[in-house]
This record gives structure tokens, sequence and C-alpha cells, in this order.
């Protein structure tokens, strides 16, 4: 249908079995490319793929950067990458150095990485234990699984709680986009409460309500962000009572992407709760985006399934040696973070003084912003995403690329000229805004 439908001609033609060959033939010779003016076509829907992915929009990313149809944008010289919370500074050059000495001197690339990752879940539990402030044998490597990302392991504990009919996930939105994504791409059933609009703190009561209605499945894991994602917020007091609260046979999942900027940990929890499991990641104050390391921290027995349900060889040895080499060196890596915090703290302090802006306060590496009350005042609904829009858009032609999501902007803590630069060009956006 793809082949007939890119020659233009009407798709249901009754046209003859060889015309049709022929014509398949000649179009796949062609070579397809959209006009600049079409949106790209959706990709052909082939009879034995689901029919429930067609539907599902897939994690973009660098939505920001890599789409450069838009006539608008007059390719700024310099991009500042502030839409997906990397630390804005690479590995030291001297640590770049020692990767690339143990790469000629240790690594053979013929042979699989080890399938066990004993030494970095060794590292890693020492780094746990230290960092949550526990006694240093507390959380051993049988507490530990590591994942290609901690995406990876965001799908082995759907694999591993709610695939074939077993689970729906609950989700409280806004949050990070890929629990629900995963879950679906895995045919399993989302479920989403809101956050308050004021604080972004999960509506319990509706969370709650959610958990004794879900029947078809039943929910078996609430994930939790901790600071949220995009919204930058902790898990208050109440938030994190009802989580221990919930029963055994509903799996807690509290993803801490951003501990190293929050020093808040849920941790300790692991010990008293086997349904109970944190996220860290190697992707954020660590410097190792490029490299594709998280873990769980989880009981055992969580940990062992985890186990079972990832691919053999999930890390790439260099990945597995970077991410030993960084927790080697981790004082000189997590240096950084008091700049960013103090970055963050000035770019929020300007960033307040907009009255056109609402901006939350952060215990992450990034800030989150939509357009104030007083800026919509009078406008019609769609004003605030058709206005986030317009800066979105405006930023991005000036090189700042930045996150539009959940209903408002997430811009990246970048270095400090990164951010004198998102400050000027915010500012140029709001002045050049159309009315809403
Ligand atoms: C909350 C949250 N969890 C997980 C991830 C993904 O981390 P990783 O790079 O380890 O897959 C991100 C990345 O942006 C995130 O924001």
């Amino acid at each position: 249908m793809r082949y007939i439908a890119s020659l233009h001609l009407p798709p249901l033609l009754p046209l003859p079995p060889y015309l049709l060959y022929l014509l398949y033939l000649l179009s796949s010779r062609l070579p397809i490319s959209p006009s600049p003016h079409l949106p790209h076509p959706s990709p052909p829907m082939l009879p034995f793929l689901r029919p429930d992915l067609a539907q599902l929009t897939a994690y973009t990313p660098h939505p920001g950067g890599s789409d450069d149809s838009d006539a608008n944008v007059t390719s700024p010289q310099t991009i500042d990458p502030l839409d997906t919370n990397e630390s804005p500074f690479d590995l030291p050059i001297a640590l770049k150095e020692k990767l690339a000495d143990s790469y000629l001197s240790n690594l053979a690339s013929n042979r699989y990485p080890d399938g066990e990752h004993l030494r970095l879940k060794q590292a890693i539990a020492d780094y746990v234990n230290e960092s949550a402030k526990l006694p240093v044998d507390a959380l051993t490597t049988a507490n530990i699984s590591i994942g290609n990302g901690s995406d990876e392991l965001i799908r082995s504990l759907l694999i591993a709680t709610c695939v074939g009919g077993a689970g729906s996930i609950l989700t409280a939105n806004p949050t990070f986009s890929m629990y629900a994504i995963l879950a679906r791409t895995l045919g399993v059933p989302v479920v989403s409460v809101n956050r308050s609009e004021q604080t972004f703190e999960v509506d319990l009561a509706a969370a709650q309500m959610a958990i004794e209605q879900t029947h078809q499945p039943p929910i078996r894991i609430v994930f939790m962000v901790h600071p949220n994602s995009p919204t930058g917020n902790a898990l208050t007091e109440a938030e994190l009572t009802w989580l221990r609260g919930l029963p055994e046979d509903i799996l807690v999942v509290v993803d801490e992407a951003y501990f190293e900027f929050s020093q808040r940990t849920t941790v300790e929890e692991v010990r008293q709760h086997p349904n109970w499991v944190v996220l860290h990641t190697f992707s954020k104050a660590f410097r190792l985006a490029a490299h594709r390391v998280g873990y769980a921290i989880a009981h055992p027995t969580l940990i062992g399934t985890l186990e079972k349900t990832r691919l053999p060889y999930n890390l790439p040895s260099f990945s597995q040696t970077a991410a030993l080499l960084a927790l080697r060196h981790r004082q000189e890596l997590l240096e950084t973070i008091p700049l960013l915090l103090k970055e963050r703290s000035t770019l929020l302090h300007a960033l307040r003084e907009e009255p056109t802006l609402q901006v939350w306060p952060s215990k992450a590496n990034f800030i989150y912003l939509r357009l104030s009350q007083k800026a919509l005042d009078g406008t019609a609904p769609q004003a605030q995403e058709r206005g986030l829009n317009q800066l979105f858009q405006t930023l991005k032609s000036k090189g700042t690329l930045i996150r539009q999501t959940g209903g408002g902007l997430r811009i990246t803590i970048g270095t400090p000229e990164e951010n004198q630069r998102t400050l000027t060009h915010l500012k140029q956006a709001i002045k050049t805004l159309h009315p809403l």
C-alpha cells in the first residue's frame, strides 16, 4: 500500500495483481523523498505489526535539535543543548586519556563484556552506602542490577511485573515520559493521575482511588521520580508516607536520576521494603550519558529477577570501564555540582523577575516554567501551549535547545555562558511573543 501511495495513486484502485507487482517493483526503486513542505509520511503499517504500536509516539531525543526543516531557523552559530538534563561538562581530559589507555592495553574487543558486572556492582554498592550514609556493607552486590541506562531497567521492571496482562502501571503527570512509552511498547496499560498545578505534588486521593479501582489488570508498579522531571520537586513526607503504605503486591519505583543534585535519597527504604526499588544513573551528574550506565538498588530477589530479564551482555566493556573510572574519581567529577546549583539559583532569580513567566523551585539540574496567570489573563484556553511553543521555537532559532513537555518548558542548567545566553534569548523571545 505504501508503494502505491508514494506514486500518488488512490490506494483502493482496483488494479490487476501483475500491475500492482509492477508498480511495487517500480516504486520500491524510486527514492522516497517527501516534499519539504509536507509533513514526513507516517511509517507504513505492516500487517504483522501490533496495531497499538502505530498509535505510539516514540521518545524524541533532542526534539529541539535535529529537525532543521523549520524555515525560520537561521542556523545559529552556537548551539546550547539544554534539553536532556546532561551535565554541561565533559569528562576531564586526563580521565579520557586513562580511559583511552585502558582501551588500548586491557580491553579485548573480540571478547564479550563481563556479563555479571561484578566489579562494577561492588564499586556501585560502596558508593551507594557511602552517599546514602549507610553502614559500609549495608547494601551489597546482591542489591544491585546494572542496565544499559536506567531506561533498560525500567523496561526490565515492566517485564518482571506487568507484561502478558499481569499488571498496569500508575504514573503522576507531568513526569518522565519513558515509563508510559516503554509500558505501551510492552502492551502494559498505563493509568495516570494528576499533580497539583501549584506544587506538582501527586494527587494522592486520585492515586489511591486508581489503585482501588483498577482491576484488569491491577496496578503492579507505581513510578515516582525524586525529584520529578520535568517539574523539579522532590517527594514530600506525605507522598513518601503514602508510598510506604502501599501493599506488598505493588512495586514502588523511585527514580532518583538527579540524586547527586538533590542529595535526597530513599535508598534506606530498600532495606525495609522488598517492594521498593531505587534507580540511579551515570548519565547526569557523573557526566557519562554517552556510555549508557544506570543501576537499580533493591531486595536481592527482585534484583535476581531483573538479572534474568535483561540481555546477557547488556553493558559494553568500555562503558563498564568508564563507570568504574568515574566512581574511582567521583570526588573530582562531582566537584562541578556546587557550581551548577549556584548557576541554577542565579538563573531562577533572573527568570523570576520576568512577570510573563511562572517559575518553580527545583531540586535538580533543570528549571521548569510556564507562562504566568498575569500573561494569560483574558486569553483563550490554548494560549499557554501556544505561547510556550512560540518561546520554544524562538529559543531554538537562536540555538538554545530546551524541552517543551508536560504543559511547560524545562531548561537544563548549563555552563555559566550557556545560562547567560538562555536568559538573553528568553528575554528576547518574551519581547517577540505574538498576541496569545
Ligand atoms: C527521571 C529520569 N529517569 C531516567 C532517565 C534516563 O536515564 P538513563 O540515561 O540512565 O537511561 C532520565 C533521563 O532523562 C530521567 O530524566
